[in-house]
């Protein structure tokens, strides 16, 4: 600016010389009146109401007052003044730019009466499941045929998305026959190497914005894979970047635990193994019955989990093990708890407890297992009683009675490959109730954000 230019065109000769992603809004006291935004790999939306102009990473964070949105490009700028706003192109040539409508859903997200947007969002989770289940069978059977065909098949995903990735790769396994790899996001660059145009990557993201998955997602589309997503957020990077995209459909998601859209993945996961044996409608048919059983375990269980979460609300470790098809729930219930009540959990599979961890458990201290009558029921209590002999104080998320129970969780029968389903639902319940027990806001936990969008 020094050298006369104005702030926009300030911004226009520096941002290419920036390394990194970023979204950013200038302002300078030497051009007053004028915000400049510009972004690269980073998401920066712009809000458009009669004369009032908002700008921000994500739509949400105006959606109250308007829901006409315009989301910039990488390296496209706005300029926004008292009355106007301006597109601008990497070269400063302005740009005509259409605003889209933001669906009514994601206008609109308060609390409707729940202390807090997280028990919001567990207790309509079954109404959420009948929405994400309106999908268009024959894209999924084409997406399943896709899958099928591969050479290799990898799923990215990063924190419960990846949890939700691996229930995923038990259902394509059991049902598909189709084995498939999870590869944390953040890892997903050191594997780059192998993948190729007979590549499937199916990238899994509530907010389609995590930087580590649109990074693998580059680097994947750079070397000719297929990609696939299945994202909640409308309008996302990630969206733009993919092949086919499967929306979650289950609406905005507010507390930075994820609870619905963890549910809403795993159905998907469920109508993407069936259609690979032709089974969408089947599939679909069991999860809608499942709508009440889920309404069901939380009416059941919430009274079991405001007084455990009270009991055990001085604990400073908590393991959760499972089997199998149900052991990224173990993995998800661990994560839950240790992100909004700061509680140290480990999720792992029940079978790994003896090669280490069995050795920190103490009497008193709490074990999750996660052992329905399900094919993994027999071995998991083995490895229950293991830790029970050295004095676990033993949860267990179950359909099945027994003695070694110091809580019982109870969900209901439900074909077995279901079980993951209703057996997350209490365990998200369980983490909003610690969280409360130890005075912690569960919508807002430290040091977290909702959409991860840097590195
Ligand atoms: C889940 O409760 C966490 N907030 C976090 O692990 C989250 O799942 C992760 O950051 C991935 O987010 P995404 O689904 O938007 O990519």
């Amino acid at each position: 600016m020094k050298d006369g230019l104005s702030l926009e065109q300030a911004v226009i000769k520096i941002a290419p010389r920036l390394d990194g992603s970023y979204a950013f809004l200038a302002t300078s006291v030497d051009d007053p009146g004028k915000i400049i935004g510009t972004r690269r790999n980073n998401p920066l939306v712009i809000g458009i109401d009669d004369a009032d102009y908002y700008a921000s990473s994500d739509a949400l964070a105006f959606a109250t007052y308007t829901n006409q949105v315009i989301s910039l490009e990488d390296n496209e700028v706005a300029a926004l003044e008292a009355g106007s706003v301006e597109f601008l192109d990497a070269e400063g040539n302005k740009l005509a730019k259409q605003a889209r409508t933001l669906d009514q859903s994601w206008a609109k997200s308060d609390k409707e009466g729940y202390q807090y947007f997280m028990l919001k969002e567990i207790m309509e989770q079954a109404q959420v499941l009948g929405r994400t289940l309106h999908q268009d069978a024959k894209a999924f059977t084409d997406i399943a045929l896709d899958i099928l065909r591969a050479r290799q098949v990898i799923i990215t995903a990063c924190g419960s998305s990846r949890y939700a990735a691996l229930v995923g790769r038990y259902l394509f396994s059991r049902v598909g026959k189709r084995f498939c790899d999870v590869v944390m996001a953040s890892e997903f660059g050191y594997f780059a190497d192998s993948v190729d145009k007979n590549t499937v990557v199916i990238a899994v993201s509530q907010s389609g914005e995590t930087a580590d998955v649109v990074e693998g997602v580059k680097a994947a589309r750079d070397a000719g894979a297929q990609v696939i997503s299945i994202i909640n957020r409308p309008n996302s990077i990630l969206a733009d970047l993919s092949h086919q995209v499967i929306y979650l459909n289950c609406g905005p998601e507010i507390a930075v635990a994820a609870t619905k859209s963890f549910l809403s993945q795993l159905a998907i996961f469920y109508l993407l193994s069936f259609s690979m044996v032709n089974g969408f409608d089947e599939a679909a048919a069991k999860l809608t019955e499942l709508s009440t059983t889920i309404t069901g375990v939380l009416d059941w269980n919430k009274s079991e989990m405001i007084r455990l979460s009270q009991e055990l609300k001085g604990k400073h470790d908590f393991y959760y093990i499972a089997r199998g098809i149900n052991f990224a729930i173990a993995s998800e219930g661990a994560l839950k708890l240790k992100e909004i009540s700061y509680i140290h959990a480990e999720g792992m599979p029940a079978g790994e407890l003896k090669h280490g961890t069995l050795a920190l458990i103490e009497p008193g201290t709490p074990v999750v297992v996660i052992c329905p009558a399900d094919y993994t029921f027999a071995e998991t209590i083995n490895n229950a009683m293991e830790a029970k002999a050295r004095g676990a104080y033993m949860i267990a998320v179950s359909d099945r009675a027994s003695d070694i129970y110091d809580s019982w969780i109870r969900i209901p029968e439900v074909d077995e490959l279901l079980y993951p389903l209703v057996a997350v639902v209490p365990l998200h319940l369980l983490a909003y109730y610690a969280a409360i027990s130890r005075g912690c806001d569960p919508d807002k936990p430290r040091n977290l954000a909702k959409s991860v969008t840097v590195k």
